[in-house]
């Protein structure tokens, strides 16, 4: 090399690593300052948080917006609002991008979006997850309709992109307007508490046209939203724990709907538990939670819940057996007696088809007494909301398999995987029950009238329900038909559902050819 090649690379170089810093300081040392301030980490912090040590790749860092309205062709910042780029999570491959609230409020810009959409598209692509941390305006304002073009092209992604790369949306700071809608579509909605919050319309404006009054965190802070809304899964007291979690959620799904979820070797069944033979109350009155038996039955007891606070009348999430990944679907007598409501159903057929798209298996744990009578409930729609549940197990290919703890009543016990919804394999313990309803509730509609003309009313109803409860109250009956393909010792719950699913392993089931379902939205 020449001396004076030397000296050109030099310059080269130099120019570089200058437009380099430039572009890692975002909107600048003040605003990294007031972000601090706000109780939130820059969006290259969170990255270096959340991706695996030195694997994090850049894309993009030399991007700029291109408007010019509105004073904005004297703020242009390398990179636009939001980082992106690629690397490792527990060693496996990711696409993420952080939106910087330093540049424009972390406003969405065409330049932005454009970053974001080649993500996505690279990421379809390689077949894997996508995080999006957002800490956003929503669309930049002074890019009028480029603004929302740019939130329709990520929309459509998220769309296309569903069932075939998991995605996972963080909320860190404001997500308003329309914007909310980007992690709406995606599988699981994460939020930091104080911090995160999403609405579509703000306190301001809702005081503008109902005239209620709220704070932005009642709103839609992540108490809201994981409790009353359902539209987040999973809260965190602060970023560090988010997105550790958004790092052990990745551990249980595979990284695209063409691969199984990762094993973990050397993991056996163990010996049989003793204590679940005592878990549910003699007394059908009481109640017990549904919770234990997980954590009885799972690897290490370990068990990652998702949307824990929402409709814990059912309870759903990962874990897994002999070293692979399941997802729970258990219904809780803790709450509510177990009963299938509209979010209960809602929350659980969503579950089911995420764990169908990625070829995760589902195990199912039943205690249910039916679905939720009512007219609040009838009023808000129960049969179509009920129905998603019904169709998304009637639906799923992936291996399902059962444990009836106690009672499966009516369409109830249908909804929860039972073989006639193709349900593969279906446990019962001792204690369990498959009937049309309770015995109270059968005797006084099919001996009504004996009982109106019994001299003793009270005697002979309780002769009939005990009468009713000898023919129908236990597993034998569904089992006589080979609806319920065993009767178990609790104790050893873990040992046959670990050889059931290992014979499931290479099942192979479909649904006919078409361009996709209707399920009842
Ligand atoms: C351009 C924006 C912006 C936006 C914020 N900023 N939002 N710039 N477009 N959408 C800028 C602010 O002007 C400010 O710049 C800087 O970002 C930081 O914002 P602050 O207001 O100082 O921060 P904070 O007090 O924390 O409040 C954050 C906020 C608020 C709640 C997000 O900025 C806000 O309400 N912004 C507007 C939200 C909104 O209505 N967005 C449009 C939604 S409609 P300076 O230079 O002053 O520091 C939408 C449509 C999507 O998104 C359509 C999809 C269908």
């Amino acid at each position: 090399m020449t001396t004076n090649q030397k000296a050109t690379g030099g310059k080269a170089l130099d120019r570089l690593q200058e437009l380099q810093k430039r572009s890692l300081v975002g909107g600048g040392q003040a605003r990294i300052e007031a972000q601090h301030k706000r109780g939130k980490q820059t969006a290259r912090e969170r990255i270096a948080k959340l991706i695996d040590e030195g694997t994090f790749q850049e894309l993009d860092p030399f991007v700029q917006h291109r408007a010019t309205d509105f004073g904005l062709a004297d703020q242009k910042f390398l990179g636009d609002a939001v980082v992106t780029g690629y690397g490792k999570i527990n060693g496996r491959p990711v696409f993420v991008f952080s939106q910087d609230f330093t540049v424009l409020g972390g406003s969405v810009s065409e330049a932005v979006s454009q970053k974001i959409c080649k993500l996505m598209d690279l990421a379809m692509k390689t077949g894997a997850p996508v995080i999006g941390l957002n800490d956003s305006g929503g669309a930049r304002i002074q890019e009028g309709v480029l603004g929302l073009a740019a939130y329709g092209e990520i929309f459509t992604r998220n769309t296309l992109a569903s069932g075939v790369i998991p995605q996972i949306s963080v909320i860190m700071g404001p997500a308003a307007g329309g914007a909310v809608y980007s992690p709406a579509i995606t599988d699981f909605v994460f939020m930091v508490q104080g911090t995160g919050q999403m609405y579509i319309t703000g306190p301001d404006v809702i005081k503008a046209v109902t005239g209620e009054e709220v704070t932005h965190e009642e709103l839609g802070g992540a108490d809201t939203h994981t409790s009353k809304s359902g539209v987040a899964h999973f809260a965190y007291a602060n970023e560090e724990d988010c997105l550790a979690e958004v790092r052990r959620l990745l551990s249980f799904m595979p990284s695209n709907n063409l691969e199984d979820p990762p094993l973990t070797e050397g993991v056996d069944a163990g010996s049989s538990d003793g204590s679940l033979r005592t878990l549910v109350p003699e007394d059908p009155m009481k109640s017990y939670s549904i919770k234990d038996a997980i954590a009885k039955v799972v690897d290490d007891g370990d068990f990652m819940e998702v949307h824990e606070r929402f409709a814990p009348n059912i309870v759903v999430g990962f874990a897994r057996l002999g070293g692979k990944p399941i997802g729970i679907v258990a219904n809780q007598p803790e709450h509510l007696a177990g009963v299938l409501d509209i979010d209960a159903s809602v929350k659980a057929a969503r579950f089911v088809r995420f764990c169908d798209c990625f070829n995760i298996p589902i195990l199912t744990f039943i205690d249910v007494p039916g679905f939720m009578p009512g007219t609040e409930q009838e009023f808000r729609g129960i049969i179509r909301h009920g129905a998603k549940l019904l169709y998304a197990y009637a639906e799923a290919t992936v291996p399902k398999v059962s444990v009836l703890t106690r009672k499966a009543y009516g369409g109830a016990y249908l909804v929860m995987s039972s073989k006639h919804l193709r349900g593969d394999i279906n446990f019962s313990w001792p204690t369990g029950e498959v009937a049309v309803m309770g015995a109270d509730g059968a005797v006084n509609i099919i001996y009504r009238e004996a009982i109106a003309k019994a001299a003793d009313q009270a005697k002979e109803r309780a002769r009939l329900i005990a009468d009713y409860k000898e023919k129908f109250a236990n597993p034998y009956v569904a089992a006589g038909y080979g609806f319920i393909d065993d009767v178990i010792d609790p104790a050893e719950t873990r040992q046959r559902v670990i050889a059931a699913f290992a014979m499931l392993q290479n099942k192979r089931d479909t649904v006919p050819a078409k361009k996709h379902g209707n399920i009842p939205l």
